[in-house]
C-alpha cells in the first residue's frame, strides 16, 4: 500500500477502505508517513469529506493509536461529558461534582485551553494546591472513593490526534466536520467511559458558527459513539455570547462555586441541569431528562453538589476552603471597568472577541508553551437583552500585566453590539441529537 495512492483516491472523491485508513493512522503515528503526505490527505478530506463508515474507521484507528483508560475497576455506568469548546464554559466544574452527588461516578479527563477557549484543567489549576496530574491508579482510586475526579489527559492517550491536530492547526484543516468528529470521539472512546454526553456549541465563540453546522457535527459524533458501542447523546447549545459572566480561570471557578451553591448565572445553571439530566438518564439513574434535572436541582439547593466539590478538591490536594471562601482564589491586582456610552439594549456580545480579550490579558495561551495567569480575565455585567444606560458597567477587566491592555480595551469595546429596541429572547438549547 502506498500513501500516494491513498491521497490520490481521496482527492478524486473515492471512499477509502478500512485498511487504507488504518495504514495512514498507524504510519503517521509511527513517523513513517511524512507530514507533507499527511497534510495532503487532510486537505483532500477537507474538500471531499468522509462518509460515516470512513469517519468511524478513522476514529477507531486513532482511539487505538495509544493507551486506553480502563475504568472497569469503577462499579456502575461511567458517563463522560465533552464540550466542543466555548468562552466562559465552566460546565465541567459544576457538572462533575453535581452528577457525582447524584451517585453516578464521573472519571473525567480534560484538556488545557488553547486560543480563545479555556480548558477545564487550567481552571482547576487555579485552585491553590489542586493536582491535575494523577497516576492512573490514583485516578481510579479517587473515583471509587469520592465518586469523581477531573484530571489532565495522560501523555499517551490518542497520540495520533496530538500529531494530526497540530498538523491541522497549521494547514487550515481544523474546521472539517469528519476531522473534528473523529478527533473528539477518538479521545472520548480512549478515555474509557460507557456513555457520552456531548455539548456541541453553536455561535460566535464556537468552531461551528451556525446551528445547522453544529447539528451536522452532533449527528456525526453521535453516529460514531453508537458504532463504538457507547450510548451517546449530543445537546446543541448556544455560544453566541459567553456562558455565564466570568471568563478567566479563577474567575470561572468562583462562578462555578456560586452555581454549585444553588445560585450563579441562569444560563450556566440551566445548561448544567440539561447536560446533567442526560448524563443521569444514560447512567440509568433517572427515567427521563426532566426527572434527572429535578433531582440535580435539589442537590444544588441542598448544598450536596458543593459538598462533593469540596471533597473532590481535597482529594486532589487542593484547598477545600475555596468552596466557602472563594477569596482564597488568586485575584488580579488591578481592575478596570468598561462603561456604556449610550442608552440602548445589548443586542449581541461577540463571544470569540471576549475570549480573545481574556487571552490577551494572560488567561489563555497563544501557543502550547505559553504560561497562563490564573487570576486575570473578564467579568461581564450585562448579557444580551439587558437594557443599559450611559455609564453602566458593561464589563470589568481583571489585569495583572498591563502590556496588552490598550488592545484589550479596543477589542472589548467592539465585542458589544447595541440596538434601540429589545432583541428577541435568545435560546440556550437549540436541540438534542440521540
Ligand atoms: N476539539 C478537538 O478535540 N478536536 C478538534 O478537532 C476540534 C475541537
Amino acid at each position: 500500500m502506498r500513501m500516494y495512492d491513498i491521497i490520490l483516491k481521496k482527492r478524486q472523491g473515492f471512499e477509502l477502505t478500512t485498511e487504507e485508513i488504518n495504514f495512514f493512522v498507524r504510519g503517521y503515528t509511527a513517523g513513517e508517513i511524512p507530514d507533507y503526505q499527511a497534510a495532503a490527505l487532510l486537505m483532500a478530506i477537507f474538500f471531499r469529506g468522509l462518509n460515516s463508515r470512513e469517519t468511524a474507521d478513522l476514529t477507531l484507528a486513532m482511539a487505538s493509536s495509544g493507551e486506553r483508560v480502563d475504568l472497569s475497576g469503577i462499579p456502575g455506568c461511567k458517563v463522560d461529558k465533552h464540550s466542543t469548546g466555548g468562552v466562559g464554559d465552566k460546565t465541567t466544574l459544576v457538572l462533575a461534582p453535581l452528577v457525582a452527588a447524584a451517585g453516578v461516578s464521573v472519571a473525567k479527563m480534560s484538556g488545557r485551553g488553547l486560543g480563545h477557549t479555556g480548558g477545564t484543567v487550567d481552571k482547576l489549576g487555579s485552585i491553590p494546591g489542586f493536582k491535575v496530574n494523577l497516576t492512573p491508579d490514583d485516578f481510579i482510586r479517587q473515583v471509587r472513593e469520592v465518586g469523581v475526579a477531573v484530571v489532565a489527559q495522560t501523555g499517551n492517550l490518542v497520540p495520533a490526534d496530538k500529531k494530526l491536530y497540530a498538523l491541522r492547526d497549521v494547514t487550515a484543516t481544523v474546521d472539517s466536520i469528519p476531522l473534528i468528529a473523529s478527533s473528539v470521539m477518538s479521545k472520548k472512546i480512549a478515555a474509557g467511559a460507557d456513555a457520552i454526553v456531548l455539548d456541541v456549541k453553536a455561535g460566535s465563540g464556537a468552531f461551528m458558527r451556525s446551528v445547522d453546522e453544529a447539528s451536522t457535527l452532533a449527528r456525526a459524533m453521535v453516529a460514531i459513539g453508537r458504532q463504538a458501542g457507547k450510548k451517546t447523546v449530543a445537546v446543541i447549545s448556544d455560544m453566541d455570547q459567553p456562558l455565564g459572566f466570568a471568563v478567566g480561570n479563577a474567575l470561572e471557578v468562583r462562578e462555578a462555586i456560586e452555581t454549585l451553591s444553588g445560585q450563579g448565572p441562569s444560563d450556566l445553571r440551566e445548561l448544567c441541569l440539561v447536560l446533567g439530566g442526560h448524563m443521569l438518564v444514560l447512567a440509568g439513574a433517572a427515567t427521563d431528562v426532566e426527572e434527572g434535572m429535578n433531582r440535580l436541582a435539589g442537590l444544588l439547593e441542598r448544598g450536596r453538589a458543593l459538598d462533593k466539590f469540596r471533597e473532590m478538591v481535597k482529594a486532589q490536594g487542593g484547598d477545600p476552603r475555596v468552596a466557602d471562601e472563594p477569596d482564597l482564589l488568586p485575584e488580579a491586582s488591578y481592575k478596570e471597568q468598561v462603561k456604556a456610552q449610550e442608552d440602548r439594549y445589548v443586542a449581541a456580545i461577540h463571544a470569540e472577541r471576549i475570549g480573545r480579550v481574556a487571552m490577551l490579558l494572560g488567561a489563555g495561551r497563544k501557543t502550547r508553551e505559553d504560561t497562563i495567569d490564573p487570576a486575570v480575565g473578564v467579568v461581564l455585567h450585562k448579557k444580551v437583552g439587558d437594557r443599559v444606560k450611559v455609564g453602566d458597567v458593561l464589563a470589568t477587566l481583571h489585569v495583572n500585566n498591563p502590556d496588552n491592555l490598550a488592545t484589550a480595551r479596543q477589542l472589548i469595546a467592539g465585542a458589544f453590539t447595541f440596538s434601540s429596541s429589545a432583541p428577541g429572547v435568545k435560546k440556550l438549547i437549540h436541540g438534542v441529537v440521540g
